[in-house]
């Protein structure tokens, strides 16, 4: 990515914060806001679960794929990705080309007890190994090198409020000169 860029990336694990944090964060900047997965699902009439269910992990990876493509072409938006969107490397390299990529992270207790907490984890998310404190802690140590191959910039949400967070990431963006007008 080369200055001036207009679109900011949230990445990292479920139950990272992704989605609240980009509303706050858009908030403040004046730009708006998506979640990849909200657009995704209303784009396909069903939710990420059951296209899991009816299409196996490979069909969501090529739908969650092109719409990347889209996504990539907006302005001033702040965009909340899957968990695993940096699973592919075409991902990665295009979120990194696009935009200025935050990835939020937290340890494997706290990202499983904000899952816990989310009322809508049983409906919308699906098992991807396991389940549970294993899957994450399993699958965190698999990504965090692909999160971290991705991230410009990186946030530990443990502890923090998403307005703590937002504050974060304000202290570690790059001067507002590299940002498009
Ligand atoms: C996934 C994370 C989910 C969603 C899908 C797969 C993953 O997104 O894309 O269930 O592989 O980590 P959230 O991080 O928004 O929950």
């Amino acid at each position: 990515m080369s200055p001036p860029y207009s679109l900011l990336f949230l990445i990292g694990y479920r139950g990272s914060g992704k989605s609240i944090v980009a509303r706050l964060l858009a908030e403040r900047l004046g730009w708006k806001w998506c979640d990849a997965d909200v657009v995704l699902e209303a784009r396909h009439g069903r939710n990420v679960r059951q296209i899991f269910a009816d299409e196996g992990e490979a069909g969501f990876r090529d739908k969650e794929a092109l719409l990347l493509e889209e996504l990539c072409k907006l302005q001033h938006h702040v965009i909340a990705t899957g968990g695993g969107v940096i699973l592919r490397p075409e991902n990665r390299q295009r979120l990194r080309d696009s935009g200025q990529v935050v990835w939020l992270t937290a340890d494997a207790q706290t990202l499983w007890r904000r899952l816990e907490e989310d009322a809508t984890t049983g409906e919308r998310r699906p098992v991807l190994t396991v389940g549970g404190l294993t899957e994450i802690e399993e699958l965190l140590r698999v990504r965090e090198p692909w999160y971290r191959a991705c991230a410009h910039k990186m946030v530990n949400t443990t502890g923090r409020s998403a307005a703590d967070v937002v504050d974060a990431i304000f202290a570690i963006l790059p001067e507002r000169g590299a940002w498009a007008p």
